[in-house]
């Protein structure tokens, strides 16, 4: 028989000790279980490809036929504010990317002035296509592609949903609203798993029209600093 080394002893009570028939089961270890939180920003990834892939596949759409290209988000999709606008238009549908053009410019000026940036929030709109000459979507348009937005945001699950003109506020909170009223107060909602504070404000392209309504839009960015201090966002 072969003889074993006081060297081998020493290394046999070592796992004894340590219990080693635990680090070679199958049981998971915490080790493990923190690798299941980086599993959820798999899911969240994975789920926002396929939400893309389910909204480029879909069919006998005109404003999909009409596109260059498919708008789907811009931001972080970590973030808990997300701003949904109502959908792309030249310049979005040539970028792929939302609010990219003047809207996109006086948008980005907007979430500034409350210490926001795109890398800080997540942002998409109704419509992931852009209707022709920038025509406000049908309320046909809007059906369709609803599944669509509210799956994106319990995917997205923000704490904080900004709705940027009477597009999304019709689209997601009710046709009996006018946003002269709406805006500028918080509205609990559920979208699937994710319950989040709505707030609706004017879209940008309506501020550079209606510039003297830029005193009301400062007020509903305010109260959104302040919900993200509440929050701890
Ligand atoms: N207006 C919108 O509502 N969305 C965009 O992406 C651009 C302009």
């Amino acid at each position: 028989m072969k003889k074993i080394n006081v060297k081998t002893i020493k290394l046999i009570n070592f796992y004894k000790q340590i219990n080693y028939n635990l680090i070679y089961s199958n049981k998971a270890i915490n080790r493990y279980k923190k690798l299941g939180s980086f599993k959820l920003s798999d899911s969240k990834e994975s789920s926002l490809k396929n939400l893309k892939k389910s909204l480029e596949n879909i069919k006998n759409c005109d404003l999909k036929k009409g596109a260059k290209n498919i708008v789907f988000s811009d931001g972080n999709p970590s973030s808990k504010i997300m701003f949904i606008g109502e959908a792309p238009g030249a310049n979005e549908d040539m970028e792929g990317l939302p609010f990219v053009g003047r809207a996109g410019v006086l948008l980005d000026k907007m979430l500034l002035s409350i210490n926001l940036d795109r890398k800080k929030i997540y942002i998409s709109n109704i419509i992931n296509y852009r209707p022709p000459e920038n025509r406000r979507p049908s309320d046909e348009e809007i059906k369709r592609y609803m599944p669509f937005i509210t799956k994106h945001i319990e995917i997205i699950n923000p704490k904080i949903l900004v709705l940027l003109g009477s597009t999304a506020m019709n689209a997601l909170i009710g046709n009996d609203i006018v946003i002269s009223k709406a805006r500028g107060k918080w509205i609990e909602k559920t979208f699937g798993n994710c319950k989040t504070s709505v707030i609706i404000t004017f879209h940008p392209a309506f501020l550079m029209r209606q510039p003297a309504q830029k005193k009301m839009a400062w007020i509903d960015l305010k109260m959104i600093r302040d919900m993200k201090i509440k929050l701890k966002i």
